[in-house]
């Protein structure tokens, strides 16, 4: 048996835009980081009192929804292995570290009656090993893991629920907010609230048309009392709370298809704008399309009112520039087409738009920046951004550390903000995601985001960098992106 053992220098090319390196430099002060979330990484599902939340709850009694039938009860142990995580955000030169707090693991009965000091202590390290090296903290308050005492109750769907997280929120700001000042409220409600109640995501529902509607209604109201809160209550901290979401451009399959064009926008504002315009728009409250098409199918269906919940003029106001900044997530584009099956009586979000996400849309070339630019040039037009953050931006694989086609994604990604930058887009900063493989939702350990490899056969999961770290060590360190980028990779067959 023979072994070689190959070493190849391998070139990635950037952007064939630019030719001049200076263009492609980010200012002093630009915050460029990775981004992780506390159940994705975490594990320690049960232990230090941690209560459980609706992904625990999915998951331990319906395995069959995860691809691989897996789940994040230990994940990356990033619970006992943060400091090994901290010291990587520190090897790649990031100067940030996005991360999330568990409001069971603070919280563990969802409600504020009973504070979980393990959980505090926890964050507490977490946030100090980061400033002792430097790095700033971006905390995400919820991303995605609702304790399950509050599902029990109805969860996003239940209006209590803007009240039961400005509790919880108290709780954080009281705690962290001396050291932490950068903050999201909510990650990508869009997300959440549409394949939560579409049976895919938990809590699991089947309530498509109804449940994601309400859960977005409450969970915009939630964020602007959270806004509130902070500026009535914590305003002496000087910090900033922005509101993430999940982008992308729709791209029509049929181009030459004028109804398809419109379809293509009108999808856009349903994904993106229901959010984005009562926050973020002169007039607030949702966009009068969306607001027109809900009413009148509801109607045609026999409904006493529109499935789209209605704001109070009260309600508009308060929502209206309730954040500092709006985190902005971008992965690939959106190729969608015309429903085929269209049915006027069938009560569902894509019904309501009429128009259908593509498979293609998820095995083409996923590697499209000019979908990144596109989307955020229309947003900084249409609407009043105080910053952006590009609070994540990533490429799956199935694994292995030469991920080639994941630093080209980024070599390229990279480019187009610095691009985006000259054109005087006010982007603060940029995280990857994910600093790590990690549990991803429904699709398990199938699919591997991170920049850094771990080892789910290994007790220790260990961590190793993969190429595409190196390009990203070589950016976040010179504050400059390549225009190519070689490197040498080991190949060993047999
Ligand atoms: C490169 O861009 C910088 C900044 O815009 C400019 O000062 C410089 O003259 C340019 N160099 C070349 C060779 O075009
Ligand atoms: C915690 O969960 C793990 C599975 O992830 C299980 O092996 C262990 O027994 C549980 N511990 C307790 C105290 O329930
Ligand atoms: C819990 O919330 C109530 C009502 O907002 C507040 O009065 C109380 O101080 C909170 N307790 C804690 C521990 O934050
Ligand atoms: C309501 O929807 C139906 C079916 O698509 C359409 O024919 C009608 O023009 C719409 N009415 C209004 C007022 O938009
Ligand atoms: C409604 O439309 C969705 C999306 O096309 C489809 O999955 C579902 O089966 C339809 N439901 C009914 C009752 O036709
Ligand atoms: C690649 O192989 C060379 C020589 O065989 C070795 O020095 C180097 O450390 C290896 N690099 C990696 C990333 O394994």
């Amino acid at each position: 048996m023979n072994i070689i053992n190959l070493v190849l220098t391998l070139t990635i090319i950037g952007s064939t835009a630019g030719t001049n390196e200076s263009e492609h430099r980010f200012p002093d002060d630009f915050i460029l980081g990775a981004a992780t979330s506390a159940y994705q990484i975490e594990g320690a599902w049960n232990v230090s009192n941690r209560g459980e939340s609706i992904w625990d709850r999915m998951i331990h009694y319906k395995p069959q929804k995860i691809a691989d039938r897996s789940n994040g009860d230990i994940a990356d142990n990033s619970y006992y292995q943060y400091k090994e995580d901290i010291e990587l955000i520190q090897q790649i030169g990031a100067n940030a570290y996005r991360i999330s707090l568990s409001w069971p693991r603070i919280l563990p009965n969802g409600f504020n009656n009973s504070v979980n000091r393990e959980g505090i202590q926890y964050y507490n390290n977490v946030i100090d090993e980061m400033l002792e090296k430097n790095i700033t903290p971006f905390v995400t308050i919820y991303h995605w893991d609702l304790p399950q005492k509050l599902q029990d109750l109805g969860g996003w769907e239940n209006p209590e629920i803007s009240n039961w997280f400005v509790d919880y929120a108290r709780v954080v700001f009281s705690e962290f907010g001396d050291r932490v000042k950068h903050w999201i409220t909510i990650n990508e409600p869009n997300i959440f609230c549409i394949f939560g109640y579409h049976s895919t995501d938990a809590p699991g529902l089947d309530k498509s048309g109804r449940g994601d509607y309400t859960c977005g209604h409450n969970a915009l109201l939630t964020h602007a009392k959270t806004y509130k809160m902070y500026q009535d209550e914590f305003k002496n901290q000087q910090g900033k709370l922005g509101f993430v979401l999940s982008f992308s451009w729709v791209v029509p399959q049929n181009p030459d298809d004028p109804e398809e064009v419109a379809g293509a926008k009108l999808s856009w504002q349903f994904w993106y704008s229901w959010f984005l315009h009562p926050i973020f728009s002169n007039e607030g409250d949702y966009p009068r399309e969306m607001k027109e098409r809900i009413a009148n199918y509801s109607s045609i269906q026999g409904f006493s009112r529109s499935r789209l919940p209605q704001f109070t003029e009260n309600e508009i106001t308060l929502v209206k520039n309730s954040a500092d900044y709006l985190g902005f997530n971008f992965y690939t584009a959106r190729y969608e087409t015309k429903l085929t099956d269209y049915d006027i009586n069938n009560v569902s979000f894509q019904h309501d738009i009429g128009m259908i996400p593509i498979d293609k849309a998820f095995t083409k070339d996923r590697c499209t920046p000019w979908a990144m630019s596109k989307a955020m040039r229309h947003i900084n037009k249409e609407f009043i951004i105080p910053e952006f953050y590009i609070t994540e931006n990533g490429y799956w694989d199935v694994g292995g550390l030469n991920d080639v086609n994941r630093a080209e994604y980024y070599l390229l990604h990279l480019t187009e903000v610095t691009k985006l930058l000259n054109e005087g887009l006010n982007i603060r900063g940029y995280f990857a995601w994910s600093l790590l493989d990690n549990f991803e939702w429904s699709y398990g350990y199938t699919q591997k985001f991170g920049i850094i490899s771990v080892n789910f056969m290994d007790p220790k999961r260990a961590r190793t960098p993969k190429l595409s770290s190196k390009l990203i060590t070589q950016i976040y360190k010179s504050k400059i992106v390549p225009l190519s980028f070689s490197t040498t990779i080991n190949i060993t067959t047999i």
